[in-house]
């Protein structure tokens, strides 16, 4: 990995046959951008959450494609399609729960996987693979603008919205899904302020939630994960707006863990639960959420967190990465073509075929 320098914050972007990414472990403290040249690189990039939140990952496997592509050596067409396919698995390895990865490395396989496409030279099969990569990227970004706008109806006046981990513009190609909502409230002028669950190991509330919307002067109060039941109780929480990992066919979510309780807590108070996300996160092969794969990450980002050990050595952690809120806690899942509502079966199938 290579330092690139930088004028204005992305999340990801192609430029001169590298990825580029903002390395996502250092902020707010440093903002620093890597060069990716191999697919490798990728996938260890999102391994280690240099690059992390589901669309985000799909598009920038997307990109590690498009590297396995140029750095292969083969000469003939099928080594070239093992070289792919190897990365592909490779890609898909790292991490399970966020099914934007799988969509992405589907979609572009199409592309090497296409008989028609057998006879055409590795140039022609570099190229689509690139386009193919920057078109999964423009329309996530588009994705996220049309959240926004549909999701802005659900917010009342003067708003305080409380999220959980990172579903911002770091965690999409720009703009994103559940702080898409909160960024077209804010325009609309409804927002009046923004609770940041801090997101216990990594922080991603307090490090990365917090970091954005500062960057864009949207108000925003970090919390820690404990304070949501008291804040909510005291009526301080006006409505709960969280991204999502992946989400099965009868509306169950999978998302960053602790959305669970925030679901539970919000039906408990009587405070709307909404999901926002495009529907490359609705996995249609999964009947419910208990099917969803829940990655277990290691101890160091539990025990360890940011260098700095805090339990006694020895002392047994857990940690599953994300958590599934039952279909029934949910009140609205937000879409890039609308807004779903229970019961969930026929309202995502009716999203998903227009
Ligand atoms: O472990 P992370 O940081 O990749 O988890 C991210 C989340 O859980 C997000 O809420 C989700 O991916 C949606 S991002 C638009």
């Amino acid at each position: 990995m290579e330092n690139a320098p930088i004028d204005q914050w992305f999340t990801l972007r192609w430029r001169d046959d590298a990825l580029e990414l903002i390395d996502q472990r250092f902020l707010p403290r440093r903002e620093e951008y890597l060069r990716l040249k191999t697919a490798d690189a990728v996938a260890e990039a999102i391994e280690k959450l240099v690059v992390r939140g589901a669309p985000a990952i799909g598009c920038a496997a997307a990109f590690g494609l498009v590297l396995a592509a140029k750095r292969s050596e083969s000469l003939n067409p099928e080594s070239f399609k093992k070289d792919l396919e190897l990365s592909r698995k490779r890609l898909a390895q790292t991490r399970p729960t966020a099914v934007n990865l799988f969509w992405a490395l589907e979609r572009m396989s199409l592309i090497w996987n296409d008989k028609a496409n057998w006879n055409l030279d590795r140039e022609f099969i570099e190229e689509s693979l690139l386009n193919e990569a920057l078109e999964i990227q423009r329309e996530d970004l588009d994705s996220c603008r049309k959240i926004g706008m549909h999701g802005v109806d659900l917010i009342p006046s003067s708003a305080r919205v409380l999220t959980h981990c990172n579903a911002g513009g770091l965690a999409t190609s720009g703009y994103g899904t559940a702080l898409g909502v909160v960024r077209a409230a804010h325009s609309a002028g409804k927002l009046q302020m923004v609770l940041a669950d801090e997101t216990r190991p990594f922080l991603q509330g307090a490090r990365l939630t917090a970091w954005e919307l500062q960057r864009d002067a949207i108000p925003v109060t970090v919390i820690t994960d404990g304070m949501a039941a008291h804040l909510m109780k005291t009526g301080e929480v006006d409505l709960v707006v969280v991204g999502a990992d992946r989400i099965a066919k009868n509306g169950d979510v999978a998302n960053k863990i602790g959305t669970y309780g925030l679901a539970v807590l919000a039906r408990h108070h009587g405070i709307p639960m909404c999901v926002a996300a495009p529907r490359s996160t609705i996995d249609v092969k999964m009947a419910t959420g208990a099917e969803i794969p829940i990655e277990e990450r290691g101890r160091n980002e539990v025990a360890s967190p940011f260098g700095e050990t805090i339990l006694p050595d020895g002392v047994a952690v857990r940690h599953p990465a994300f958590d599934v809120s039952p279909a029934d806690l949910i009140s609205a899942i937000v879409t890039e073509v609308g807004v779903a509502r229970p019961p969930y079966e026929d309202s995502l199938e009716a999203l998903m075929a227009k």
